[in-house]
């Protein structure tokens, strides 16, 4: 590394952690006249598109919201072209996912998938579990109230059961809990189609995250779109409650 990057890096460090709520498929292909099943084809390519792009950046950790609790609300035809979709992404992806030294880590309520997908799931999780260049982490029938909720019950049942006493529970002892332990909590969540709102996404870990807002639709997703992204994080002034720098 050179002086002056050392610099760069110094002054614009790299988000360690990108979150992004995948947004806009449906409109991206009602846009076309297409059926919105072609706008989540598209959209899959986008997610590669953003790996590729978070791999380039150095980001460390970056996590996917590719199907939410509520999700689950949609016509039926269009969970199971989803849930298809995600099954060939995990069939096709993986290897290509190992070979690049990428983890595989899988957030949300694993009781609602089907058997098949949850087995390819472990499967991609036991491969993937050395590597470390970077940890994609794909948040699938994910709620944050459910997994806050989830937590709160293992608090009571380690304290019914003696582990921990009731005094002893503290921010970490419920992060501990979470889908997400041990990982850094997001220093940027991106969403894309113009929506600004967090949809039950991460809500305890996005506490001082950074939020940058893109009109684009997710099929149309770019590595300029994460690059513009991160430039947005650059400017951008982190206090966690403090004066200012
Ligand atoms: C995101 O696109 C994909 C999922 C939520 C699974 P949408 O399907 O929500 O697209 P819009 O918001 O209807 O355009
Ligand atoms: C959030 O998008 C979930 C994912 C992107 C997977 P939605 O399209 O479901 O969110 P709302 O309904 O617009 O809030
Ligand atoms: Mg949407």
């Amino acid at each position: 590394m050179t002086e002056k990057s050392f610099d760069f890096h110094r002054r614009f460090p790299v988000p360690t952690h990108v979150a992004i709520i995948m947004d806009g498929n449906g409109r991206w292909a009602q846009q076309r006249g297409l059926p919105r099943t072609a706008g989540n084809r598209r959209g899959a390519d986008a997610a590669r598109v953003a790996v590729r792009a978070a791999v380039g950046q150095g980001v460390r950790y970056l996590t996917l919201y590719g199907f939410s609790s509520e999700n689950w609300k949609r016509p039926a035809d269009e969970v199971e072209d989803l849930m298809g979709l995600l099954r060939y992404y995990l069939r096709s992806e993986i290897a290509d996912l190992h070979k690049q030294g990428i983890r595989l880590r899988v957030i949300g309520d694993r009781s609602r998938l089907a058997t098949d997908i949850v087995s390819l799931i472990e499967d991609a999780e036991r491969l993937t579990a050395g590597n470390d260049t970077l940890t994609l982490i794909v948040a699938l029938s994910y709620g944050s109230r459910a997994e806050i909720a989830c937590a709160a019950r293992r608090l009571a049942e380690d304290a019914t059961a003696g582990r921990i006493r009731p005094y002893e529970i503290d921010e970490a002892a419920l992060a501990s809990r979470l889908f997400t332990a041990g990982v850094p909590d997001p220093d940027l969540l991106i969403r894309t189609s113009g929506e600004q709102r967090i949809s039950n996404f991460l809500l305890w870990q996005s506490a001082y995250t950074e939020f940058v807002f893109l009109d684009t639709l997710w099929p149309d997703f770019s590595e300029d779109d994460f690059v513009r992204a991160i430039k947005e994080y650059h400017g951008r002034d982190r206090r966690y409650g403090a004066t200012g720098a």
